[in-house]
C-alpha cells in the first residue's frame, strides 16, 4: 500500500518540470492528482501519463494570479475526488533583470505569480481542507535563491524569500486545524526553467559544479522524494520548516576545487 493511498493532491504548475515529478511520485504512492496550470495543451498528456500508471488524475486551467481560478481549482478537486489532503504551490516564474534595470511591470508579474499566487493557492486549499475535516499538508516551493542572491535576478530571490516567511505564517495559523505547512527550497534542478537560465549564461553549469559540494544539479525526482516526505505522515511533527535541498550549496563558502566538476 502506498504512503498516500486515498489522499487527494493539488499541484499547481504540474504539467512539466519539478511539478510533474511531484505529481508522478504522489500518484505512485496512491494519491489522486489534480493539476492546475496555464499550459492547457500540456494538461491532457500529463493526466494520461498519470492514468497510464494506474492513478486517478485530472487537469483544470488555473492561473494562480486569479483568485477565482484558484478557488475553482480547489472546488474541482473536492467535487471530483471528494476531499483535499495535499497542496503544492509550485507554479512560479523567473525574470532576469539587474537592480537598476528591473521594470515595475516585471516586478509585479513575478510577485503576482510567486508570492500572491502561492499565498492565495495555499489559503484556498486550507479552507477546503478544513471543510473536509481530514487535516492536510501544504508544501510551498521556495529556492536556494531565498538565502543567496544572484545579481542577474532581482525579483525572483525576493519572491522566494517571501515563501519562507509565508510558510511559517501558515504553519502557526493552520496547526489547530491539523494542517501542516512546510517548504522545499530546491537548488538548481534540471528542468526547462534551469535550461532557460543556462541558455542565458553559458558558464552557469560549470558554476553549479564549483558551487555545489555534490557537484551537479538535482534531478526533479530528488525534489519529489522530499515532497513525498512532507506530504506523508512520516513528517507529521514538522511544520513551518523550509528544507534546503541543495546538494550542500548553502553551506559552502568560496568554491569547490576545480577537479571533480561534472561535465
Ligand atoms: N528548476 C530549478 O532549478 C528550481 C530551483 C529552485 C526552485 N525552483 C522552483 O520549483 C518550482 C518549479 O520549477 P520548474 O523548474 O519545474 O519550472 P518550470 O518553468 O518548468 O515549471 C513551472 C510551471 O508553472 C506554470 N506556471 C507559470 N505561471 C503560472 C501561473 N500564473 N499559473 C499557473 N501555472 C503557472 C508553468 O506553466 C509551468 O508548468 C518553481 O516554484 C521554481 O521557482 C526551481
Amino acid at each position: 500500500m502506498g504512503q498516500l493511498e486515498g489522499r487527494v493532491a493539488v499541484v499547481t504548475g504540474g504539467v512539466q518540470g519539478i511539478g510533474e515529478a511531484y505529481c508522478r511520485r504522489f500518484a505512485e504512492e496512491g494519491a489522486s492528482i489534480v493539476i492546475g496550470d496555464i499550459q492547457d495543451d500540456k494538461g491532457p498528456p500529463a493526466v494520461a501519463a498519470l492514468e497510464a500508471k494506474g492513478a486517478e488524475a485530472a487537469y483544470t486551467h488555473c492561473d494562480v494570479t486569479r483568485k477565482d481560478e484558484i478557488d475553482a481549482l480547489m472546488d474541482f478537486a473536492v467535487d471530483r475526488f471528494g476531499r483535499l489532503d495535499i497542496c503544492v504551490t509550485n507554479a512560479a516564474i523567473v525574470h532576469e533583470a539587474k537592480f537598476f534595470d528591473l521594470k515595475v511591470e516585471d516586478w509585479d508579474r513575478v510577485m503576482r505569480v510567486n508570492v500572491k499566487g502561492a499565498f492565495l493557492t495555499a489559503q484556498s486549499a486550507a479552507k477546503r481542507m478544513i471543510a473536509c475535516g481530514n487535516g492536510g499538508t501544504i508544501i510551498n516551493i521556495s529556492s536556494t535563491n531565498a538565502m543567496m542572491v544572484n545579481e542577474q535576478q532581482v525579483a525572483y530571490p525576493i519572491s522566494k524569500g517571501a515563501v519562507v516567511q509565508m510558510t511559517k505564517m501558515m504553519a502557526i495559523t493552520l496547526a489547530d486545524h491539523g494542517i501542516r505547512a512546510n517548504a522545499i527550497a530546491p537548488g538548481p534542478t534540471r528542468t526547462a526553467m534551469l535550461d532557460e537560465v543556462m541558455a542565458n549564461s553559458p558558464d552557469f553549469r560549470a558554476n553549479i559544479g564549483l558551487r555545489t559540494p555534490l557537484r551537479r544539479p538535482a534531478e526533479p525526482e530528488e525534489m519529489a522524494a522530499v515532497a513525498l516526505f512532507l506530504a506523508s505522515d512520516e513528517s507529521r511533527y514538522m511544520t513551518g520548516q523550509t528544507l534546503w535541498v541543495d546538494g550542500g550549496r548553502a553551506g559552502l563558502n568560496y568554491q569547490m576545487p576545480e577537479e571533480g566538476v561534472s561535465p
